[in-house]
């Protein structure tokens, strides 16, 4: 197999669902300007380069259906040629659809193919605009379509992670998260347009675009008293609340990656390379204890062990689930979401895997790290798990 480089990788701001920023940008406008910024913000590449687009999305339907990934790169200039694919693992897609992007050069079918994500969960909520379930299969496997939240609470209960412990992770999520936006270390960020309609003197609405610098979901004010009294959210005599849920989001994300070939003769300074990525089932009722058997897997694959990893990027889909994972794996917490996570920073699901990546690589560089790992649960019972190795 050849070697795939990830040249570039970037994100937009998260922002709230149906609150925030983005709530009037459609998603292939997101989706659009990201994969723009991608484009030019890789020295010498042309767009006519890029041999095809995978683009994770976890609900592809309504204004982010009818393949996204095809209909984007035609909507924000790519040349007829060049391909997309919209991929779905829900909770994963992201980085599911950048390992294929780089499988594909490393199996030397492509040369230069971006891997990326897009959620608008404002214009398309979770769960879909029109689920139907199956009414036989229903009854036997009731379990696969749990609600989420009910997951974590499962994860709470079975495995006694306290109210007191889910608030004060909560709180640490906004902490570094709000310490990392005021530091400017979200070097992966990229300032994104926006839409917003302004009511004019006639009655009308117009239109309007404005920048978005911040992920606008970051309560900087967040105290573990304010957490505490906040309700539970999905059982009366539970534990997860809105505080300690990750953020219903708006975003998108997007990573070039290329064949050495290519990083010679475009003379880019390679980023790093995804060594390794590996999927695994769970239990559907407690989804999220996925990372806690991906990550020994990947490990395994890579002959590796905990020690070897610097950093780790673990989606927060709950407090309770993400502090599990952590204990029960024993993975040392300084190395874990160093600038927050999706409580503080939203979950964006299909998004999500590419924005860990952005964020992941951009730590790694910031702290001279050479291998990280990203990880996450994902509905209906699976956990995934990404290893990157950084460039010299
Ligand atoms: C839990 C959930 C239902 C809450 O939704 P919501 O009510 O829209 O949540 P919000 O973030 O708007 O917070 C609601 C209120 O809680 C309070 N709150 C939230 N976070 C808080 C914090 N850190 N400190 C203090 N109060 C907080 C606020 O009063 C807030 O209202 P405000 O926005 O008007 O200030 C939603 O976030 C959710 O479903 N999360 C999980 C998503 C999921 O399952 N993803 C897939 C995982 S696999």
């Amino acid at each position: 197999m050849r070697d795939a480089y990830i040249v570039t990788s970037l994100r937009t701001p998260g922002c709230r669902r149906a609150k925030g920023s983005f709530k009037d940008t459609r998603p292939e406008d997101l989706l659009g300007f990201i994969l723009n910024a991608a484009v030019e913000r890789t020295p010498n590449l042309e767009k006519k380069f890029v041999d095809d687009v995978m683009i994770g999305c976890s609900f592809p339907e309504a204004e982010q259906g009818l393949n996204i990934a095809r209909l984007v790169t035609q909507i924000a200039g790519f040349p007829v040629e060049v391909s997309g694919a919209t991929v779905n693992r829900f909770c994963s897609s992201g980085i599911e659809a950048i390992a294929l992007a780089s499988l594909r050069v490393m199996a030397g079918w492509s040369e230069i193919v971006i891997g990326g994500g897009i959620e608008s969960m404002t214009y398309v909520p979770m769960g879909g605009n029109m689920p139907r379930p199956h009414p036989e299969h229903t009854k036997k496997h009731p379990d696969l379509y749990t609600s989420m939240g009910i997951t974590a609470e499962n994860v709470a209960k079975r495995y006694k992670i306290s109210r007191e412990d889910q608030d004060a992770f909560a709180f640490q999520s906004h902490a570094k998260a709000a310490e990392a936006t005021a530091k400017k270390l979200f070097t992966e960020l990229v300032p994104t347009p926006a839409a917003k309609f302004v009511l004019q003197k006639d009655g009308a609405y117009k239109k309007e675009a404005f920048t978005v610098e911040y992920d606008d979901g970051i309560r900087a004010d967040t105290t573990v008293e304010g957490l505490a009294k906040l309700r539970p959210v999905f059982a009366a005599d539970g534990s997860v609340t809105a505080g300690n849920s990750s953020q219903t989001t708006d975003g998108a994300a997007a990573t070039v990656i290329m064949s050495e070939a290519k990083v010679k003769e475009l003379g880019v300074k390679p980023v790093a390379k995804l060594k390794y990525y590996t999927t695994v089932g769970c239990q559907p009722d407690e989804m999220g204890v996925g990372p806690r058997y991906a990550i020994p897997k990947l490990l395994d694959i890579a002959g590796m062990k905990l020690a070897d990893i610097g950093l780790f990027e673990i989606n927060e889909a709950f407090a309770s689930q993400a502090i599990y994972c952590v204990r029960e794996l024993g993975i040392d917490m300084s190395k874990v979401n160093i600038h927050g996570g999706a409580i503080a920073l939203g979950h964006p699901l299909g998004c999500t895997g590419a924005k860990l990546c952005a964020t992941l690589l951009a730590n790694m560089r910031e702290r001279g790290v050479k291998y990280g790992v990203e990880s996450m649960c994902i509905g209906g019972g699976m956990g995934a798990a990404a290893l990157f190795e950084l460039c010299d």
